[in-house]
């Protein structure tokens, strides 16, 4: 068994050399594990934005804890209004992309998120996306204490997680997604190919989204999809509501109700796939306590209660 410095040093190995090495201008290979097709693109998007609502609008420092290089371009929007993102990462390559994105507002610490070298009261806002599953499964409550302490008051926080294979919903979906994805080899193998059935012709709208998807080999995403890429781990809803519920204003919204092998299966262009996801955003918007419960991935909110303005004045009693 691999002791908790060796699970650090094995996934920043693998961010460094595998997880955000360049395959395709402004692509990493991490790209490979999202459904980067058009179809499913305003879902992300959706899902992206989501984040932003949670956050302060303004402050002097954002933080990221796990930035990695800053991937996406919705991503940019959450910092837009603080002088400084602080972009955290084990992985120095991480970070010298995300320096390429943010210019003259980032800041970077090379660190962990369970050893958060900051004082108290540090930021504004924070955010952590896909990260603290990465930590040995002792690890994720010191790290959301640990992400808690460094908010300013009034600060607030998003933290994306995923349920991994024990979101309800994916479990249900998981035998007609398993059909779908055979029927998808058969008729690749038939020779029609990827391109018949998943591929729809992309148009670009200048952030880079559209040139990414096309560059991504669908069929090599869904063979990765199946290979653990690097050590994870991932409480499930009890875990988080016996542990962390103390947390000033502890809530888990979904973020995104399905998983990217969800997408591949069962969302086709051809298919009415671009209207099941609105659907499916839609539903999101309406029950988003049931499917940051039951769906794929959660979004953990909290936030550091706003100091009173009697606070320190004492009460002359
Ligand atoms: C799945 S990627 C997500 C990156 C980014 N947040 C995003 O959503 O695109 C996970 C990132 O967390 C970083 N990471 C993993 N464990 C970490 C730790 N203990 N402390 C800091 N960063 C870590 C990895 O190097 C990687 O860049």
């Amino acid at each position: 068994m691999m002791s908790d410095v060796q699970v650090k040093e094995q996934v920043r190995e693998f961010y460094d050399r595998v997880g955000w090495r360049t395959i395709g201008e402004g692509l990493y290979q991490n790209a490979r594990y999202e459904d980067l097709r058009p179809v499913a693109r305003e879902y992300l998007s959706r899902a992206h934005r989501r984040v932003a609502r949670y956050l302060p609008m303004e402050g002097k420092y954002l933080l990221d804890a796990g930035s990695g290089p800053i991937q996406y371009p919705e991503y940019l929007e959450y910092s837009a209004g603080y002088r400084y993102r602080v972009c955290l990462d084990l992985s120095r390559l991480a970070l010298r992309e995300a320096r390429e994105r943010l210019a003259g507002r980032g800041l970077y610490v090379v660190g962990d998120v369970a050893r958060l070298p900051f004082g108290e009261g540090s930021f504004a806002g924070l955010v952590s996306l896909h990260t603290i599953h990465h930590l040995p499964p002792a690890e994720h409550e010191f790290a959301f204490r640990g992400l808690y302490r460094t908010l300013q008051p009034g600060g607030r926080a998003v933290v994306v997680y995923s349920w991994g294979a024990r979101s309800g919903l994916m479990r249900l979906a998981a035998p007609i997604v398993r059909l779908s994805a055979a029927l998808r080899r058969a008729v690749r193998k038939l020779g029609r190919g990827e391109a018949q059935v998943g591929a729809e012709p992309s148009s670009a709208n200048g952030n880079g989204v559209d040139r990414t998807s096309d560059q991504v080999d669908h069929a090599e995403s869904e063979r990765l999809l199946g290979q653990p890429g690097t050590y994870t781990f991932r409480h499930d809803y009890r875990w988080f509501r016996q542990r962390l519920e103390d947390l000033p204003g502890f809530e888990i919204r979904v973020w995104r109700s399905v998983s990217v092998e969800f997408l591949r299966a069962m969302v086709h262009p051809k298919l009415l796939g671009r209207k099941l996801l609105q659907g499916l955003s839609w539903l999101e918007e309406r029950l988003p306590h049931w499917l940051g419960r039951h769906g794929q991935y959660p979004m953990i909110l909290f936030s550091k209660p706003a100091a009173s303005p009697l606070a320190g004045e004492g009460s002359g009693r």
